[in-house]
């Protein structure tokens, strides 16, 4: 499994479609395979959505609800999905064309089971750019018109259509801003509301350049028009800081709720990963809000609440204190992940939380005082040796400026998730341990006072 696509709500499930070659664990000819939800937490993968064909495989790109029924795909007054995405054409890579990467659309009356390529694909054209893909297309009402966010190489161009199968050039943006430590992927365009007025946001990831080594995906804040984007500024900002959140979009059709889900791996190393067979999963998917912090917005990520559904009986402990060393497992009954930790620190100084097995392979995540940022490092996680870059300590940066910590992590047997600073850094993390971690500790140097410490173990999704 590699990027998310097409994530879509409709008639009450989500859809969560993903790059996908079924007949190995390494890439290859890609294919949209499928999974469906009605929480978000429990899913049912069900048979390949979309399958390559003389246009080449099918790439990343996106859904939408056609509810005026635009392409005049809809039968019997009900509104058609439609699939909008790349298409690589090997044989034209070979050739060394610049053309092999063309936009195609597909359409489904069954809610998105089934799918039928349209026979005039594809829609919309290469002009002659080698990486020109991950077409990303959302209803931008006040103009009447659908928008499609593509990443073209080192910039997003914006097209635009009235049916879904003929596309205009809007503009351009991004070749001066922003990080480009490699080629742009799986751009993403969607407005928040701030109090009435429309705030949006790009998102792009990048491959490489990410701020802890490999992929990572930023987002700009700014103003889109129907026609141009315009940040606010030029920070570049990260949806997650940690190595493992690649390729990540948000769901159409659910409102003011902004659903994201990110391949929860890095191309570093996402090939190499020792997995027997299956490789990879997605981030669990996160709700995303707009945040002011003097004059700046960011993007807030959190948990969804969703994921109350598997919780477990909470332990819930008003005092610690650490220092010496607190035992977490030992006071915890039962203690196993998967699991939640949440907890607040008065003051934001040193500590960590180390999770560990009796081989001594283990993962620390903390907060370093005098670097003035939170860290997670898998240097002894376990294997590590399949890439020289995996064995590391990677860092986010508080943002908020707030003077105490809370933190929420989400620890899966083979991933963990860090929401610190409400949000704001984000930091998820993959690791293989020889034997999974059943023990927890909390650790610093000075005498930190850690309240309202809650453990939620989850339930297993799998029937
Ligand atoms: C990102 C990406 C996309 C492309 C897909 C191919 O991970 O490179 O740009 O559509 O993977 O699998």
């Amino acid at each position: 499994m590699y990027d998310p696509n097409g994530m879509v709500y409709f008639n009450g499930i989500y859809h969560l479609f993903f790059q996908y070659y079924p007949a190995a664990s390494v890439w290859g000819p890609m294919h949209w395979g499928h999974a469906i939800s009605e929480d978000l937490v429990h899913w049912k993968q069900l048979p390949i959505a979309i399958y390559p064909d003389k246009l080449g495989y099918i790439f990343s790109g996106s859904v939408v609800v056609d509810s005026a029924n635009t392409s005049g795909f809809g039968i019997g007054g009900k509104p058609p999905l439609v699939a909008i995405f790349t298409q690589h054409d090997t044989a034209g890579e070979h050739a060394h064309t610049d053309t092999f990467q063309n936009q195609s659309i597909a359409y489904s009356n069954d809610g998105g089971m089934t799918w039928v390529k349209y026979n005039g694909n594809p829609v919309l054209k290469n002009p002659g750019i080698s990486d020109f893909r991950d077409p990303k297309v959302m209803w931008y009402g006040a103009g009447n018109k659908w928008i499609m966010t593509l990443a073209v190489k080192d910039h997003i161009t914006f097209y635009s259509s009235r049916d879904l199968k003929n596309w205009k050039e809007e503009s351009e943006f991004g070749k001066d801003i922003g990080a480009h430590g490699g080629v742009w992927e799986c751009p993403d365009l969607f407005a928040f509301d701030d109090n009435g007025k429309q705030v949006w946001a790009l998102l792009v990831s990048v491959n490489p350049g990410g701020p802890n080594g490999g992929t990572a995906t930023q987002y700009f804040i700014g103003e889109f028009n129907g026609t141009t984007f315009t940040p606010f500024n030029n920070n570049t900002k990260w949806i997650d800081y940690g190595p493992d959140d690649y390729a990540g979009v948000t769901y159409s059709n659910t409102g003011e709720r902004r659903i994201f889900i990110g391949w929860m791996s890095n191309w570093s190393y996402g090939q190499l990963v020792p997995t027997e067979t299956w490789r990879s999963a997605m981030t669990l998917p996160r709700n995303l809000n707009l945040m002011r912090i003097g004059n700046e917005f960011y993007i807030t990520s959190n948990p969804v609440v969703e994921l109350n559904y598997i919780a477990g009986k909470q332990t819930t402990i008003n005092k610690i204190t650490v220092n010496p060393p607190v035992d977490l497992s030992q006071q915890i009954k039962n203690f196993r992940l998967p699991a939640k930790i949440d907890f607040d620190v008065a003051q934001a100084k040193s500590f960590s939380v180390v999770f560990s097995n009796e081989n001594k392979e283990m993962l620390t995540i903390g907060y370093d005082e005098t670097a003035k940022h939170y860290y997670i490092n898998r240097k002894e996680s376990g294997e590590t040796s399949f890439e020289k870059s995996f064995a590391g300590e990677h860092t986010a940066p508080p943002i908020s400026g707030a003077t105490n910590i809370h933190l929420t992590i989400i620890a899966d047997v083979s991933s963990v998730e860090l929401f610190a600073d409400d949000g704001l850094s984000v930091m998820t993390e993959i690791f293989f341990p020889s034997k999974p971690y059943d023990q927890v500790q909390l650790q610093s140097l000075e005498n930190i006072e850690i309240s309202g410490l809650t453990y939620t173990p989850f339930k297993n999704i799998w029937k």
